[in-house]
């Protein structure tokens, strides 16, 4: 670092003294603020909560400060919200005003300063891209046509891991399968495409810089220069590789995916009898002059970040507990045995006949939440919550883990028992009809792919535990189910080896 740019960042960070203090003070005098540990200035709240604030850090918060907490991290107001009549104000009765998402300097680069549509502005854009995007990817006629694909999928797993002799004894990572799967399964619907084993090498491309976009992403690395603006500087080389990965990886989707996909339609007539895949009808949308080219990348972006991992993390965390709870895998077993008879595979139809099934599946995504603060909301304009001020452009966290968490809410909350969705919260779903459980959100932004990654948890658990008995390691007698939490995601630290031991083959 130079002299001159030394000089320069203290003056910088004088300046900021002065100007937060002032801002404080008029602002102290004139606001309402939510309640939360007393900031300093520049620095704000940063270092007393540090970089992680995952779900379960912020639940400790919570009990401390209350039901709405403010938190500054440098120049950025943090605000989360961790009851259920307050997620219902905010994702629902002011849904609008609490519509938006934060970017950051990093988010920013690969949306393209939102031009996607998970992390744009609630607005024109936003709901135009939504609009776009849901005959294609969200209702239910695309479960219809994909679910025989996905069935196909899981089954190729089945037989991966069958014809590994050493599943059955040493175990082996299923995620590697099933991310091979998860990738089938939302290419299928994209381009009409799959990769034929772990080791194609465009599939391995696109795993790698779709790993370095979520590594980059969810990072806590670049937060420095996220809270206070005069450090971003330091940021450069990490903003380079953003930069970087992000034209590497939009330029693979266009040439080995759209553009492909745009001869194959020059050369064959459409068809419109319901044979078109998602990519088609977001073309479609961009000749009508609705989208521009970037916003079509920034779908395939979107689906590739918001779609795979969290229903593999999903899947993964099912899997986990079944293998750390044996009693609740056996009698999983006997439902689906005893509902679909032997040597019936289970099929995306069959999934609503096995209420133990989708009990499994509820309590996975209530204890282990893919997204459990939801991807950040943001208010554009000044807001009022429970009474607060909230400053214009604040982060609005809903800690969706802890409302779906609280032992004040929910019976012996830490344990993985499905029987709670059987028994006394048997009215509760997975599409927020009851605002302790948002696993999906709720409202304007929720998510729309649970149309799809419930059915295709449901078959690939399904037939994972009809096909084999699933158990720890030799010499492990449970799983290590540490927890890896990001910006804002949750999965598995580490992805385990597991036994999978054949059925007889007419089960
Ligand atoms: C188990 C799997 C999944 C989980 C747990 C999950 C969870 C979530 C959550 C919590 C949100 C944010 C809600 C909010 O901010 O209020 C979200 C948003 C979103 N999800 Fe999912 N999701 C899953 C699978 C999928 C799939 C399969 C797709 C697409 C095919 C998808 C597409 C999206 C999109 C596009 C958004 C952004 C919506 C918007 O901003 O308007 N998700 N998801």
């Amino acid at each position: 670092m130079d002299l001159l740019f030394l000089e320069k960042l203290l003056v910088g960070l004088f300046a900021s003294v002065v100007v937060a203090i002032a801002v404080s003070k008029i602002r102290g005098r004139k606001l309402r603020l939510p309640p939360g540990p007393l900031p300093v200035p520049i620095f704000g709240n940063w270092l007393q909560v540090g970089d992680d604030l995952n779900h379960r850090n912020l639940a400790a918060l919570a009990r401390k400060f209350g039901e709405i907490f403010l938190l500054r991290m440098g120049q950025r107001n943090l605000v989360v919200v961790s009851s259920p009549p307050l997620a219902r104000e905010v994702l629902h009765t002011q849904g609008v005003e609490f519509g938006s998402r934060t970017r950051n300097v990093v988010f920013d680069i690969f949306t393209g300063k939102g031009q996607d549509m998970v992390f744009t502005v609630y607005g024109d854009h936003w709901r135009k891209m939504r609009r776009i995007m849901t005959v294609p990817f969200f209702t239910n006629k695309v479960v219809q046509q994909y679910h025989p694909g996905w069935e196909a999928e899981a089954a190729a797993v089945v037989e991966a891991v069958r014809a590994d002799t050493k599943a059955a004894t040493e175990g082996v990572v299923l995620r590697r399968h099933l991310q091979l799967m998860m990738y089938n399964n939302m290419y299928r619907i994209m381009f009409d495409r799959r990769f034929e084993s772990m080791d194609d090498p465009l599939f391995l491309r696109l795993r790698a810089l779709n790993g370095e976009r979520s590594r980059l992403a969810q990072s806590f690395e670049y937060n420095y220069g996220d809270f206070i603006p005069i450090l971003r500087p330091f940021l450069r080389g990490y903003l380079k590789t953003c930069k970087e990965v992000k034209e590497t990886r939009l330029k693979l989707f266009k040439d080995f995916f759209l553009e492909e996909r745009k001869k194959l339609a020059s050369t064959r007539p459409m068809d419109s009898s319901g044979l078109k895949c998602a990519i088609d009808h977001i073309l479609e949308a961009q000749q009508k002059g609705e989208i521009n080219e970037d916003n079509v990348l920034y779908i395939v972006e979107n689906i590739n970040v918001a779609a795979i991992e969290t229903t593999l993390w999903s899947i993964e965390w099912a899997i986990g507990e079944l293998v750390n709870h044996p009693e609740i895998q056996r009698k999983l077993r006997h439902e689906l045995d005893e509902v679909l008879g032997p040597g019936h595979q289970i099929t995306e139809p069959d999934a609503h006949k096995l209420p133990y099934l989708q009990a499994v599946i509820k309590e996975t995504l209530r204890l282990r939440m893919a997204i459990p603060l939801l991807v950040p909301h943001m208010n554009l304009h000044d807001a009022k919550l429970s009474g607060y001020d909230i400053p214009a452009e604040s982060k609005i966290l809903v800690n969706a883990w802890y409302l779906a968490n609280n032992p004040d809410q929910w019976k012996r909350p830490e344990e993985f028992r499905p029987e709670r969705f059987l028994e006394e919260e048997k009215h509760v779903e997975a599409n927020g009809n009851d605002f302790r459980y948002l696993p999906f959100g709720v409202g304007r932004r929720s998510c729309p792919g649970i149309i799809l990654a419930l059915p295709i948890l449901g078959i690939t658990i399904g037939r994972l535990v009809q096909n084999f008995e699933l158990l720890p390691p030799p010499g492990q007698d449970k799983l290590d189910t540490a927890e890896k939490g990001g910006q804002f995601s949750l999965h598995i630290l580490k992805h385990s080896n597991i036994v999978a031991k054949p059925r007889a083959l007419e089960h």
